[in-house]
């Protein structure tokens, strides 16, 4: 786990935001009255199960929400400029130069008739201006920052060419090229080998201490988030339901979710031993549940949890949680 460290104001803030997708089949609210702090320096983990809405929120964060979706209502703060007020044209700009992103498969991001080092030189070219000569000095430059062996030859290679663990170590070089501020990184592990997705994790803390990054780091495996998050946030059902730095909520959970996918990890010297996982699956989108959300599938539930929602609220400095009994829940030891 790495140092929890303490900053001023967050570089970005999202504020009840609401992402809906207008389907025939009805309303899906993929995002629901989200709140979020993202730091300068800091890596913050958003981890909850498929489906919860992660990918969602980093869409929303860089205007590339698919149709029939939209932000219907909310905010999202990138250093004063309320992202979801701007323009396309303003957002272009945004875009790769102050929040770049790389998803789980980078094969869905390159393109397979050019060589990988043109593609990243072309991202430099429209973002910066550069010309192509300056361009190819700076790829070389972010392929020997990003390990990736003999730079020189992997620019003339072509997507197919490369492995896995390869083109993620391309994209993230593409994603940094033009110095954003903030890197969205959504399951970039996920698609690897264990031992690759190692390699990938421990290059992204190194960048991020050498470009002063902000990451929002996506996942679904609280096991991954323990080894690059500052902080923590847990979604379930398109809200955080809690969220604190990283070792708040590995010794201090107070959510009854926090506490149950800290169960399902295999612990170290356990052996094959692994607690259940939570029973039962995240709502049908389309029929929402009244109350705390997570009340179906909560061992707490009390029949006031039926009535009316918890908000998310602070329980501890920086430790926020949305649940009517969060007093009464505690890590368990084994
Ligand atoms: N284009 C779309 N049209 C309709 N509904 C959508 C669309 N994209 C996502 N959704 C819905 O939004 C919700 C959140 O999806 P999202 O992809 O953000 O989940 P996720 O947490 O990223 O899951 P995973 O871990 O599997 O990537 C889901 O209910 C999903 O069905
Ligand atoms: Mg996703």
């Amino acid at each position: 786990m790495r140092d929890e460290s303490k900053n001023n104001g967050p570089l970005l803030e999202i504020k009840n935001l609401q992402t809906h997708f207008f389907t025939n089949e009805g309303l899906v609210k993929a995002v629901d009255g989200l709140d979020l702090e993202i730091f300068s320096r800091e890596t913050s983990g958003l981890v909850g199960e498929s489906g919860c809405g992660k990918t969602v929120t980093a869409l929303s964060i860089m205007g590339l929400l698919p149709s029939p979706g939209k932000i219907t209502q909310g905010s999202i703060t990138l250093q004063g400029r309320d992202l979801t007020q701007l323009p396309e044209r303003k957002l272009q700009k945004i875009r790769g130069k102050e929040i770049a992103m790389i998803f789980q498969e980078p094969m869905t991001s390159l393109n397979p008739i050019f060589t990988v080092g043109h593609q990243v030189e072309e991202a430099i070219i429209f973002h910066q201006g550069k010309s192509r000569k300056e361009a190819r000095e700076i790829t070389r430059e972010m392929f020997g920052k990003v390990e990736l062996p003999s730079p020189e030859e992997r620019m003339n290679e072509y997507p197919h060419q490369l492995s896995g663990g390869m083109k993620q170590r391309v994209m993230i070089a593409m994603a940094l090229s033009c110095q954003p501020k903030l890197l969205i990184a959504d399951e970039p592990t996920t698609a690897l080998d264990v031992t690759i997705q190692q390699g990938i994790l421990a290059l992204l803390n190194k960048l991020q201490d050498e470009h002063s990054l902000a990451i929002l780091f996506i996942t679904h495996d609280l096991g991954v988030i323990s080894q690059v998050a500052n902080r923590i946030a847990v979604m379930y059902a398109a809200k955080i339901v809690e969220c604190a730095q990283a070792g708040e909520i590995f010794r201090n959970p107070h959510h009854p979710y926090t506490l149950g996918l800290l169960n399902s990890i295999p612990k170290i010297g356990g052996g094959e031993k692994r607690l259940p996982a939570i029973p039962g699956q995240l709502p049908n989108p389309l029929v929402p549940v009244k109350g705390c959300r997570f009340h179906p599938r909560c061992f707490f539930v009390k029949d006031y949890c039926l009535e009316k929602e918890p908000p998310l609220a602070e329980i501890a400095p920086g430790h926020k949680t949305a649940c009517w009994r969060h007093s009464e829940i505690k890590a368990q030891s084994n």
